[in-house]
């Protein structure tokens, strides 16, 4: 399958680091414009570095997802520099592992208000901005989406209704051209995500022998579904949730759960 990016204008929320930033190179390397946003102005230019190297067009802009103007000047300063957005990958998501009972209001808040308001303030704000027909939004999920997992009270609920904000603005917004779809990642190796839930060696061996493709995946393998879902491959594959996960969310995740509540309760035991 070879499949073209070039001019074709792509914005990754949340892309300049792990995941997203492997989602955002693949694109800039079939030869899309890109275009980054996240918190950290440091983190935005290292990206914005790391991409040029394709040689395309790349450009970065500082955003908060829960501040709704801040995400509107970003895909506006895009708009007006790039035109219509051809794909808008949502991915920026915050996680800590906390029981529910060791978690404050505001934890689970910082995490639903990143992960899932955070979600619909960015698509909200993109719909002016995206090329119709013809666009695709892909939101970034979580096996915990429809998997319970222990310590992942406010992931769960969180990505469960970023599924949710995939099928009712695939509904509403397929008549305008346009298609939403979730990725939803396993396991991925070398990231932040992995890091927080399974810290340390034996955990993360756990965590590989509970997947059925016995490995941990990697950014450029969730890339590829992305830009499957991007191109016209997938024109009518729309409102669909698809696991890039080895089969980890088909029992692994699961077993799992109780494996990393137990070694969060003997870690916080000393
Ligand atoms: P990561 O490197 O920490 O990526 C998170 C990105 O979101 C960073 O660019 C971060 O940059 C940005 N971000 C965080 N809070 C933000 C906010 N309030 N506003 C704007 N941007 C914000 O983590 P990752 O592990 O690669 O995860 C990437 C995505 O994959 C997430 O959606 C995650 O839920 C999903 N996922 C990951 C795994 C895994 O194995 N890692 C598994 C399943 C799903 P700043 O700090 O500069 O804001
Ligand atoms: N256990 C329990 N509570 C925690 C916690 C932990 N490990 N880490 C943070 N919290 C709580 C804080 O105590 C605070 O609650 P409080 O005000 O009642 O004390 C609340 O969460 C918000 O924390 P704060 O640091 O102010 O939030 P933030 O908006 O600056 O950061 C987070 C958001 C907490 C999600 C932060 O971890 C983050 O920025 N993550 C992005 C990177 C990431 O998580 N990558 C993996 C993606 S899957």
């Amino acid at each position: 399958m070879n499949i073209d990016f070039r001019d074709k204008n792509v914005f990754v929320m949340g892309g300049t680091s792990g995941i997203n930033l492997g989602v955002a190179d693949a694109f800039a390397e079939s030869g899309a414009r890109v275009a980054v946003a996240s918190r950290s102005r440091e983190k935005v230019d290292a990206a914005v570095d790391r991409l040029r190297r394709h040689d395309g067009e790349v450009s970065g802009y500082v955003a908060d997802v829960r501040d709704e103007s801040a995400v509107g000047e970003a895909l506006g300063s895009a708009h007006e520099a790039l035109g219509p957005l051809d794909v808008l990958v949502s991915g920026a998501a915050g996680n800590f592992p906390a029981p529910a009972l060791g978690m404050s209001p505001n934890g689970f808040k910082a995490v639903v208000e990143i992960d899932l308001q955070g979600s619909f303030n960015v698509l909200r704000a993109a719909f002016p901005t995206l090329a119709r027909p013809g666009a695709a939004v892909i939101n970034i999920s979580a096996p915990q989406a429809f998997v319970p997992m222990e310590l992942q009270a406010h992931v769960c609920a969180a990505k469960a209704g970023v599924d949710m904000l995939t099928r009712v603005l695939a509904m509403e917004w397929g008549r305008e051209g346009v298609r939403v779809n979730s990725v939803v990642p396993g396991p991925i190796a070398d990231t932040e995500g992995m890091r927080r839930l399974a810290p340390s060696e034996k955990l993360t061996t756990a965590v590989r022998e509970s997947v059925p493709l016995g490995r941990l995946g990697s950014a450029r393998e969730v890339a590829s579904t992305i830009m499957f879902l991007a191109s016209p491959f997938a024109n009518y594959v729309t409102g669909a949730v698809i696991p890039v996960d080895g089969g980890w969310s088909l029992g692994g995740a699961s077993r799992m759960s109780a494996a990393l509540s137990d070694a969060f309760a003997q870690q916080a035991g000393g």
